[in-house]
């Protein structure tokens, strides 16, 4: 197999070697990306004089051909070729021979790389996002027909205050949105022309860079050659989108696994998203759930690996940075996958409003029935006490706040009058919140509408 660098040898590397430097397994991915910035880059190439009308419309025809049967038949692009690189300038100079060889003119793997890469991260990066607002749908979709049902809010896992089911939902809905945007600064960051840089000090031939960069659909060109031959900042931003997007997927599980398992019963996982147990008959197991939570540290570990591998480089590029790529391709697999597979769990999703509101119930009130001795003028740290001391002798007795009459209120404090007993109520606890990120009805039906009208313009 003849390289792309074969001349300054004397003999064949060693088939070891080069195999274990071959990338072509994994960049073939590439290839798409790697035929549409080659195509540019003969345009460029006509408009600086170096390839003639003829050869310019011979090798475009060429590289249309080469990339439609890519296109049709993903398994032709193989071979025993280095790189994706070289295996498209290859199958160039088998169609049209020594104009072929023209195509590197002033061009140098280490720009081509990253161009690839940015253009490939661009189309990913638009792809992910269309899989988060899926998730965000279906999350909508399913607040929506919570309507106004409760459910305990947890800290520290123990019941906190009751707040709408729906408004649980859009809080896992809330920081998907920002990985959606994570995503766009991701493609914003891949989003500057590398092709000019040549190897690392730029390139001899009069390429109009501004141009180029508008053919390839790039809003700028990058800064500096030298930089752009190592600049992998825009790997560790899309790395970083990818990890922080499965930390929230694994948390959104990590949820459901415990809030549809029969000690909670909130949930109910589709039988076509929870898989069963090959010995114990009863079992419905949140398989995808558990997959997705276990897959967020290969995402986590793309990025650590991802940012150690570049730390120690020298200026300009160096073969370390190869390792990109598997890093990439595997995370983008993984989100994507997650994304899917999550969408489905709660597009499947049934809601147990009993058992949800059941819990949502009782001793959770605590905090409003101090709200409502603050509101009679007691100072609140005072309120606290108190209440804290009410809540032991309910739990002693094993009752709640709604099982007390009106008699029992006041024998803790004169403060309670007859309002006592509407005000300390589930509903009445949701409804007394007052900010737009609160639970309160009318602000969760806000932030419905407010996503709703968000994902019909970003369709
Ligand atoms: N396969 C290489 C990579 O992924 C392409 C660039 C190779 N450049 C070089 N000078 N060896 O980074």
């Amino acid at each position: 197999m003849s390289t792309l660098w074969s001349g300054r040898f004397d003999s064949d590397p060693n088939a070891a070697v080069f195999a274990f430097g071959a990338s072509f397994r994994f960049d073939r991915r590439l290839f798409e990306d790697d035929v549409i910035g080659s195509l540019a880059w003969a345009q460029a190439l006509a408009t600086a004089g170096v390839l003639s009308k003829e050869e310019t419309a011979e090798t475009t025809a060429a590289l249309n051909q080469i990339l439609a049967k890519g296109q049709a038949d993903p398994a032709w692009v193989a071979g025993p070729d280095e790189d994706v690189h070289s295996f498209v300038e290859r199958q160039l100079v088998e169609r049209i021979g020594d104009t072929g060889r023209r195509l590197h003119t002033g061009r140098s793997r280490n720009e081509q790389v990253s161009l690839d890469l940015r253009l490939f991260l661009r189309r990913r990066s638009i792809s992910l996002q269309v899989a988060v607002r899926r998730v965000i749908a279906a999350l909508v979709s399913l607040a929506q027909r919570c309507g106004d049902a409760h459910m305990p809010a947890y800290t520290h896992l123990r019941r906190a205050q009751p707040v709408l089911i729906a408004h649980f939902l859009l809080a896992h809905a809330a920081a998907m949105r920002r990985d959606h945007s994570r995503l766009s600064a991701a493609a914003a960051e891949a989003d500057a022309l590398p092709l000019g840089s040549g190897a690392v000090a730029g390139t001899n031939y009069a390429i109009d860079t501004a141009t180029l960069a508008r053919t390839l659909g790039f809003s700028r060109v990058v800064a500096n050659s030298i930089d752009a031959s190592a600049d992998r900042d825009f790997v560790s931003t899309f790395l970083h989108a990818c990890a922080l997007t499965m930390v929230h997927l694994s948390r959104f599980a990590e949820d459901m696994v415990i809030f549809s398992g029969e000690e909670f019963g909130f949930f109910e996982l589709s039988d076509a998203s929870a898989t069963g147990s090959s010995m114990m008959p009863q079992k419905k197991n949140p398989d995808p759930l558990e997959l997705v939570r276990g897959k967020t540290g290969r995402a986590i570990g793309h990025l650590a690996g991802w940012l150690a591998t570049m730390k120690g480089l020298p200026s300009g590029y160096n073969k370390d940075l190869q390792e990109d790529k598997e890093a990439v391709f595997d995370a983008d697999h993984t989100v994507a996958g997650s994304l899917e597979a999550v969408a489905i769990v709660v597009e499947g999703l049934t809601v147990h409003t009993e058992r949800a509101e059941g819990a949502a119930a009782g001793l959770l009130l605590a905090t409003d029935v101090a709200d409502y001795l603050v509101g009679k003028g007691l100072p609140f740290r005072r309120a606290h006490e108190l209440v804290g001391a009410m809540t032991r002798r309910l739990l002693a007795q094993g009752r709640d706040f709604e099982s007390l009459p009106l008699a029992e209120w006041r024998g803790y404090s004169e403060l309670f009058e007859s309002d006592v007993v509407d005000r300390v109520t589930t509903k009445a606890s949701v409804a007394a919140r007052r900010t737009p990120q609160s639970t309160h009805p009318e602000a969760v039906r806000d932030s419905l509408r407010e996503l709703g009208d968000w994902l019909k313009a970003e369709d």
